[in-house]
């Protein structure tokens, strides 16, 4: 049996390959109790290319100015409260790498758009999650579980919504369609992907009950197929195909 002998190599030799960069960023900050209108603020930052917007953003909550306000938890993609418009695109911070970025430019910062702006990065969510709250977004099965008996369902059957189970509800998507923009009372990308989870869930009976909900003026033909949704979610669900999929089941009467 031969064995691998890898080189040792000393760790101050692989720490001074790592090199740092000064990146300015431009966010803009909004206190509701100084400030009659956002204002931008510039912060120059020393940051590895392996760091993240949200490592940036850290850095300059945590050296430079306490005051700055933002959502974050997990760090890694799940959670789903860190969407912020960076560089005029909606992403997550914590997914987006600061390799990634053009840092020979500024790197603009700020709070998604249509909701109504709290603090800095911080958004009034309520609006988006009572949107969510009213397409039913849970398993409503017309007959009791059987004790000890599973509700089974075909991989087949499964696989129908697998794509609309991912959404982390960052609202990346609905605060980047431009008929929320114009439109609160429109019930956006995210609430129908929701919807679209379980109408088309073979265990579900309350299809019909979702489908009615969004057959209204506010509903799914508001949507003009603009696929900024798409584009901005960061789980790459194929946000407008499930929203054409429900317009299909709503003609059809049912999935
Ligand atoms: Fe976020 Fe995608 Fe869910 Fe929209 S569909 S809320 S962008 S995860
Ligand atoms: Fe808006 Fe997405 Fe439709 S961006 S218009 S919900 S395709
Ligand atoms: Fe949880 Fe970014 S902090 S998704």
């Amino acid at each position: 049996m031969s064995t691998a002998v890898a080189e040792a190599t000393a760790p101050e030799a692989e720490e001074s390959e790592v090199q740092s960069f000064l990146v300015t960023f431009i966010v803009r900050r909004f206190d509701p109790e100084v400030d009659e209108e956002p204002r931008w603020v510039d912060y120059d930052v020393e940051l590895y290319s392996t760091d993240r917007v949200l490592d940036a953003l850290h850095k300059i909550k945590w050296e430079v100015d306490g005051s700055l306000s933002f959502r974050r938890s997990c760090a890694h993609g799940i959670c789903g409260s860190d969407a912020m418009r960076i560089n005029g695109r909606n992403r997550l911070a914590c997914k987006t790498l600061i390799k990634d970025l053009d840092i020979s430019q500024p790197i603009y910062v700020e709070a998604i758009k249509g909701l109504p702006l709290e603090k800095d990065l911080i958004v009034d969510m309520e609006p988006f999650f009572a949107s969510y709250r009213e397409v039913q977004p849970f398993l409503q099965p017309s007959s009791p579980t059987t004790p000890g008996k599973e509700r089974t369902q075909s991989i087949k059957d499964r696989a129908i919504f697998d794509d609309t189970t991912k959404c982390i509800l960052c609202a990346a998507c609905t605060s980047s369609c431009p008929v929320f923009w114009t439109d609160g009372q429109y019930f956006g990308p995210a609430a129908i992907v929701n919807a679209h989870r379980f109408i088309f869930d073979s265990r579900d009976d309350a299809a019909n009950v979702r489908l009615d909900i969004l057959n209204d003026k506010e509903g799914v033909w508001r949507c003009r197929t603009t696929f900024n949704c798409s584009e901005a979610c960061p789980r790459g669900i194929e946000v407008t195909k499930a929203i054409a999929e429900v317009k299909r089941a709503v003609l059809r009467g049912g999935r």
